[in-house]
């Protein structure tokens, strides 16, 4: 999404030319939309509509802050106004794109990318948007071809690299595209310092390609130069280079998911086969009533919410928890919640007992290495007779153990999972293999778990 909108010269010039008392207000708007004080935007871009009704910059602009707010509907309305009287306008076309891919509509949003195409063919945001969408649509010589166009015609686009390092690394056939991805996100990194996240998608390819030294190199010459951030930090971990911890520490897990709430449903669901919330909501609803809206759920780790829709009418009441604030405002916009907090989840449902019929768990677990702290704290946050279901990355075989690994994320075998329900007082568990995701190319075995605090048994 466009968040900083700005007027175009051409529209600049104008204002200046022929100054109204409505262009100060609009400037005021988008200054205070920039700096993301919606509320004085909103109430500012509302004067400049009372002003001149069919200002189509309040409208574009206030149409951008709606869908921030989760309003996508009104968000439509108020951007499709503005193009009606400015229907050559690129960035309006590209942002409607951007609202419609992110409410999942994919054709619409591939339409107004090639709009803001046809508007503006040097419109590089508009392209590789464009990219990202026919990818989700599965069309990926498209895709790949929209992305090699962006660097042709703009080969010092930091991001264009980033995302065609993302899209190899996403659908690797070979090694050499594992490769390409790795050289991609050099580049990346080589005109944009500032993008750490492909720092870390490096150190994960070179990992991936074998290159374990250099991997941790990365890693290691990063935290020389940011010695406090958290994610060389648990990187380094991940490589072997440093002791694992016993989870993801809480500022890693902050900074990984405050910088990824904006993408997260798009990488996850269109471009990784993301499907942990259906896989864990249907094996958990074969266990519960059927009565609607019977039951206290807990989503804890609940990122953006997509567990909310699935469960949504089998609650009473249901609280969502996460650690990451970005994560936690994309599920308020998203709604089904009657609560949500920002918390570390151990801890939290320490605080919560005996309060919930169901705790349910999609691809959080898998950022904890020892499982006992947290499904004991589940087990205690259970009435009895309430059930918990959780997914994690599986090891497979006999073996009694978890780990870290380089995706940095834990995996955990069926036996340490097996025990530590036993040992944390659960019953009637069942642990079933399943793939819910893909990692470079590849779909990754997962656990999908469910297990049941007997009826009338002390925490
Ligand atoms: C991969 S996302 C999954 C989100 C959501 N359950 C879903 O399936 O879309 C993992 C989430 O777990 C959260 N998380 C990881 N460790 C946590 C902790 N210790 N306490 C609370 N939330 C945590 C992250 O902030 C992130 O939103």
């Amino acid at each position: 999404m466009n968040r900083n909108p700005a007027l175009s010269d051409r529209r600049r010039k104008a204002a200046k030319a022929a100054p109204r008392p409505f262009v100060k207000v609009l400037a005021q708007a988008i200054e205070a939309h920039q700096a993301d004080d919606l509320d004085t935007a909103e109430r500012l871009y509302g004067q400049v509509l009372d002003m001149r009704m069919a200002q189509p910059d309040a409208l574009h602009f206030l149409g951008v802050l709606s869908h921030q707010r989760g309003r996508s509907d009104e968000a439509v309305e108020l951007i499709r106004a503005a193009l009606q009287i400015t229907p050559r306008h690129p960035d309006a076309h590209n942002n409607l794109g951007n609202i419609h891919k992110e409410c999942g509509r994919l054709a619409e949003a591939e339409a107004c990318y090639r709009r803001a195409l046809e508007c503006d063919p040097g419109h590089y945001n508009a392209l590789g948007n464009l990219a990202v969408v026919l990818e989700a649509r599965e069309r990926l010589d498209d895709a790949f071809e929209a992305h090699t166009r962006l660097l042709q015609q703009a080969p010092n686009h930091a991001r264009g690299h980033y995302m065609l390092g993302l899209f190899l690394r996403n659908h690797a056939q070979h090694i050499e595209h594992l490769e390409q991805s790795a050289e991609c996100f050099r580049q990346a990194i080589r005109l944009d310092g500032r993008n750490v996240r492909a720092l870390e998608c490096l150190g994960v390819a070179l990992y991936t390609l074998g290159r374990h030294d250099e991997s941790a190199a990365v890693y290691r010459e990063w935290l020389q130069r940011e010695p406090d951030n958290p994610v060389p930090r648990h990187m380094l971990a991940s490589c072997g280079a440093a002791a694992a911890p016993p989870r993801a520490a809480d500022d890693y897990v902050r900074d990984v998911f405050d910088g990824f709430a904006d993408s997260f449903d798009e990488q996850l669901l269109n471009n990784l086969g993301y499907r942990a919330p259906e896989v864990l909501i249907g094996a958990l609803l074969e266990k519960l009533p059927a009565a609607a809206a019977s039951l206290d759920v807990l989503d804890a780790g609940c990122g953006t919410g997509l567990c909310a829709p699935l469960i949504r009418s089998q609650a009473r009441r249901l609280v969502g928890v996460d650690l990451s604030g970005g994560m936690v405002d994309k599920a308020r916009a998203r709604g089904g919640y009657d609560s949500l907090e920002v918390a570390e989840l151990t801890d939290w449902l320490q605080r919560h007992p005996d309060q919930f019929d169901v705790v349910l768990s999609a691809d959080t677990l898998v950022y904890f290495g020892e499982l006992a702290p947290v499904l004991g704290a589940a087990h205690g946050a259970l009435r009895p007779g309430g059930w918990v279901g959780f997914t994690l990355e599986a090891i497979e075989g006999d073996e009694d153990r978890a780990e870290l690994t380089s995706s940095g994320r834990y995996r955990h075998s069926h036996r340490y999972v097996e025990r530590v329900l036993h040992e944390a007082g659960f019953v009637d568990t069942g642990i079933a293999a399943d793939s819910l995701r893909k990692e470079g190319g590849k779909p990754v075995t997962s656990w999908v778990v469910c297990a049941r605090r007997s009826a009338g048994q002390p925490a």
